[in-house]
């Protein structure tokens, strides 16, 4: 293996550093099971690079005869399966980058398990490669799985694919058997429409057609695996595609220079080129650009580079350089594909944050239009969606991004989902396209606005949210606060749980998904009333952080006062005012809140009414001042 440079490492690290520093990288993906020989062929790759240490590889020796499946031969999956057995129970997104190398080129393998039980970490895996390998068992043919993965890799956009056709070896390296798995697959691979695919017959655990040729297999003439590897072009694809650059920081050292920096997603920019910033849509021309501290002409995909413009606009993080000539559409509102990576199933009308490039912004999800069963690929209506679910849905922006559909640029249009809260990624998308709507309507700003009806009344809008338990005493302080309101001559409106529910939600129940539905409109609601020039008393248990922040957020900064009506939830049973909790008891109602259902209580809500010490009286004063502090703070 006289191709293989994994020996000057140990020679010389200075050496190896820049032997290395000039190759490209491919970034691929194996798909399959353990039972494929998919460990095994990881473990070959890694082996023949020479890239497994002495220590591994003396263990490795040992552990081949002690528990070794290969008769005291070396049993590569154990070196690689030793390293993953924790990560196969999959508690957590894990996706192992194991890296090696050739004279030719620098490889990063993205090893993740394959079972259906793993499809957010293929999605996490596959979403950075640039070729997928996947494996097949010649004993048994194109599986489910194999259908599976390849509908992910391509949904994914990988466009290169290579049918590793393994165990060959264990069918007596029978050309038939191979030709019949490669015509199976590609028949299956046309109705999806893939990519390139390269069919190669050979056996991880004897090395056939791995990195050498096999004598096994005479009647094949395509290239070894690592052939294949080091000479297949994934870059051009990258430098063709129109030129788009997420900016990372703008790098203002002192008040002479201003750059852009960030990294190239796609296509080719040089000094003179005409841009524009988006979703702004300000045009400039390229000055200079920078490779580190080097100042060159040109640069490509998926270098680093800092960009000067001939005119001072406004470019912040987030922003996208784009061709003038061809650039990327702007819009708020898309059909998307989601593959949800979350145990708690994804919930329609909740704010999450989506993260697109270098940009996050505030994202709400509607109901899936349908989801994709992986396994047979038939479309099924869905709620929701779970875990490992692949469903399309219509998302919504609270503003305005730069985007390419998925399927013409991978960086511009793939993007996560992230809780607000605690900051986990919940689930990734694709984008399809844009929807008209949200090109074509518009706020209309009418004559008499807020200002002047809030004028006429006197009085500055506000909402007041109070949240707690069911029978915590939320509506009975509503009313006294909204009998003071009156009393003092304000206009006020109580929209209470129990009411809504009788027209707005009646449609609603309790599940956690109802609940988020319902807050979602009496927030919406209460942005109308405020904008009536309203002060706007919601009495909800409104259960979790993610839709009392919906709230707070759909009106204007300092317009809303969360109040948390705390009642201990045994306190809440004793008092009892409707009979629930003893329904609740006697199992005639499920999902109470605060018992089989959460109630997340305020971190920092702005009045905390503790309702076995204070009266309801004297929490609506306390209200009271609070809003009397705010309108003389205006
Ligand atoms: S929320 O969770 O969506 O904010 P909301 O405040 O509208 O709830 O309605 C709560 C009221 O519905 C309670 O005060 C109670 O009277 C009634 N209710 C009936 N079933 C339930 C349940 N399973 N959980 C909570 N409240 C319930």
């Amino acid at each position: 293996m006289s191709h293989i440079a994994g020996d000057l490492a140990a020679e010389d690290i200075e050496a190896y550093l820049k032997a290395h520093e000039g190759k490209s990288m491919l970034r691929l993906i194996t798909c399959g099971s353990v039972d494929d020989g998919k460990s095994t062929l990881i473990g070959r790759l890694l082996y023949e690079s020479k890239l497994v240490f002495e220590d591994h590889l003396a263990a490795l020796e040992a552990d081949s005869k002690a528990v070794g499946t290969q008769g005291g031969e070396l049993d590569f999956a154990l070196l690689v399966d030793g390293l993953s057995a924790e990560r196969e129970q999959g508690i957590t997104i894990d996706v192992a980058y194991r890296f090696f190398t050739t004279e030719a080129r620098k490889f990063i393998v993205a090893d993740t398990p394959g079972h259906e039980q793993y499809t957010r970490n293929m999605v996490t895996g596959a979403s950075t490669a640039d070729l997928a390998v996947i494996l097949i068992d010649a004993r048994k043919g194109v599986l489910t799985q194999t259908r599976r993965h390849s509908y992910l890799v391509n949904l994914l956009g990988i466009r290169h694919i290579v049918l590793a056709v393994n165990k060959l070896d264990l069918v007596d390296y029978d050309e038939a058997v191979f030709n019949q798995i490669v015509a199976d697959y590609q028949a299956f691979a046309d109705e999806l429409g893939m990519g390139e695919i390269v069919a190669i017959p050979m056996s991880a655990l004897r090395g056939d057609n791995i990195t050498e040729r096999s004598g096994s297999t005479p009647w094949y003439t395509g290239p070894t695996l690592i052939e294949h590897l080091e000479t297949v072009d994934v870059e051009v694809d990258l430098q063709a595609e129109p030129f788009r650059m997420p900016v990372q920081w703008v790098n203002r050292p002192n008040l002479d220079f201003r750059g852009f920096a960030g990294q190239i997603a796609s296509g080719t920019v040089a000094v003179g080129d005409a841009l524009q910033v988006l979703p702004s849509g300000q045009r400039s021309t390229v000055a200079k650009i920078f490779v580190g501290d080097v100042e060159v002409t040109e640069a490509v995909a998926d270098q680093s580079v800092t960009i000067t413009l001939t005119d001072e606009i406004d470019v912040s993080r987030g922003d996208v350089l784009a061709t003038d000539a061809n650039p990327p559409g702007v819009a708020d509102q898309f059909e998307a594909h989601i593959v949800w990576m979350s145990d708690y199933p994804m919930l329609p009308g909740r704010p999450y944050l989506l993260k697109i490039g270098t940009r996050t912004v505030g994202v709400t999800v509607d109901h899936p239009k349908y989801k994709v069963n992986v396994n047979s690929l038939e479309r099924t209506t869905a709620a929701t969606l779970e875990l490992n679910d692949i469903g399309v849905c219509n998302i919504s922006l609270d503003r305005t991004i730069a985007f390419d559909p998925y399927t013409e640029n991978r960086q511009m249009g793939g993007f996560i989902l992230v809780d607000r809260f605690n900051s986990a990624t919940v689930g990734a998308g694709l984008l399809q396209f844009s929807l008209r709507r949200s090109s074509n309507v518009h706020w209309q700003n009418t004559e008499v606005n807020k200002e002047a009806r809030a004028a006429l009344k006197g009085q500055r809008p506000a909402l007041v949210w109070l949240t707690g338990l069911s029978g915590a005493g939320k509506t009975t302080i509503a009313n006294a606060l909204e009998r003071k309101l009156y009393a003092l001559g304000r206009h006020t409106y109580l929209l209470d749980g129990d009411n809504v529910r009788h027209g707005l939600s009646r449609d609603l129940g309790f599940t956690n998904g109802d609940r988020v539905e319902n807050i979602r409109r009496v927030s919406e609601v209460s942005n109308l009333m405020l904008d009536a020039g309203l002060i706007v008393i919601a009495s909800f248990i409104s259960p979790f952080r993610s839709e009392r922040y919906l709230a707070k957020t759909r009106v204007q900064p300092g317009e809303f006062i969360e109040v948390f009506v705390d009642t201990p939830l045994e306190v809440c049973e004793q008092r009892d005012p409707k009979g629930l909790f003893k329904k609740v008891r006697s199992g005639e109602i499920a999902n109470f809140t605060g018992v089989d259902s959460t109630y997340e209580a305020p971190r920092a809500p702005d009045v905390r009414i503790d309702t076995t010490v204070t009266s309801p009286e004297d929490a609506a004063e306390q209200i009271i001042e609070l809003l009397e502090r705010r309108s003389t703070n205006e």
